[in-house]
């Protein structure tokens, strides 16, 4: 048996050890989970309820075509349900993307660091990943990118605000791409993060998809709205892409769990408006810690911070972890990214930090 080539050089992504297992090893009473960008306040109440509910049906296969959901999405969004792909979390939706438009002898054209499933599934698809870094301030190079798209390239991945860097570029600067990018080139910006982007010119991009059927725009319910665990994310973009987008996805990618979760979670906004703020109260801490002790950060519209500790990560990630906080390292050398978690967390991770750094 022959496997595809490109697999040879792969390796499957590996999660980190489970909490209950690191807090077994280590003795320790609480862990803190400030590794993968998760909603330190959890969902809303009425979303959790919901999904208890929904399980009620657990032998009848799930709504494939997610339609109460869609009309929702729909309805809050302002664009028709036929141009939704709903997936399981963005990974999904991220492969379902690469695999109906990338062909071998294709490229992409992606920041550098950026969210690594882009790269990820090009590699699979055997399409070249042109990978542009950010500029000094950490900022998508957008100039640069727009330089790096040629004739081969079929997707420009513009991750706002980007992960791991925390910043975003403006409505301006996306419609300044939008009218220069080829229109064989498709635009997808992965808005993972925008419920915590409190920016005044940050994008209103669901609008610009009825000019630009080149672009795409992709939202999640596994930060802000806190529904990580039951997967579930999606696309927005033009209906003819769509239509496509929608035969390559498996037919009940979704659960019944998920969809009836996400719709209630839709609609509770308070919540992510007291999610947004508590945020940001975790982000001060964090940026007068950082400023006061002379740390090179981004400034962040997301709910993590990136920033340089100017020396080796791996031991103050092992240090962190005996004290009960899981960080993540290895993004970038010096460089650690660690989620803004409750005022609690926030504080007690601090003085670990500050601990271990001045050894
Ligand atoms: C920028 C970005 N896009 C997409 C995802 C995938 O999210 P999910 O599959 O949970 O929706 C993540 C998760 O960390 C992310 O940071």
């Amino acid at each position: 048996m022959k496997i595809k080539a490109v697999l040879n050089d792969l390796q499957a992504y590996k999660p980190g050890k489970p909490i209950e297992e690191v807090q077994k090893e280590l003795g320790l009473t609480s862990i803190a989970k400030l590794a993968s960008n998760e909603n330190p306040l959890g969902s809303s109440k009425a979303a959790k309820a919901a999904a208890i509910a929904a399980l009620s049906d657990t032998s009848i296969y799930p709504d494939g075509y997610a339609v109460n959901l869609r009309a929702e999405l729909a309805d809050f969004y302002k664009v028709d349900g036929e141009q939704l792909v709903i997936g399981a979390g963005l990974d999904e939706v991220i492969q379902i993307v690469s695999r109906a438009v990338l062909t071998a002898g294709d490229n992409i054209v992606q920041a550098t660091p950026t969210f690594s499933q882009y790269a990820l599934h090009a590699d699979i698809e055997g399409v070249e990943v042109k990978s542009v870094p950010v500029d000094t301030d950490g900022f998508h190079d957008l100039k640069a990118m727009m330089e790096a798209v040629d004739h081969n390239t079929k997707i420009l991945w513009l991750c706002n605000p980007n992960n791991p860097t925390g910043t975003y570029f403006s409505h301006e600067e996306l419609i300044n791409v939008l009218s220069r990018v080829p229109d064989h080139v498709l635009v997808i910006v992965d808005e993972a993060y925008a419920e915590y982007a409190i920016a005044e010119d940050y994008p209103d991009t669901m609008p610009l998809i009825e000019k630009h059927s080149n672009l795409m725009v992709m939202r999640t319910f596994s930060k802000a709205y806190g529904l990580a665990a039951l997967r579930i994310g999606f696309g927005v973009t033009s209906k003819k892409l769509n239509d496509k987008l929608n035969v390559v996805r498996l037919p009940f990618n979704t659960s019944r769990v998920a969809q009836s979760a996400a719709s209630v979670a839709l609609a509770d906004q308070a919540f992510i408006a007291e999610c947004r703020k508590n945020n940001r109260l975790g982000m001060a801490q964090w940026e007068a810690f950082l400023s006061a002790n002379n740390y090179d950060f981004y400034p962040s519209q997301t709910n993590f911070i990136f920033f340089n500790i100017e020396r080796e990560t791996a031991p103050v990630f092992d240090a962190l972890l005996k004290r009960g906080y899981i960080v993540r390292a290895g993004l970038r050398p010096g460089w650690l990214r660690i989620t803004i978690g409750t005022a609690e967390q926030n504080e007690g991770c601090i003085a670990a930090l500050k601990a271990i750094l001045a050894n």
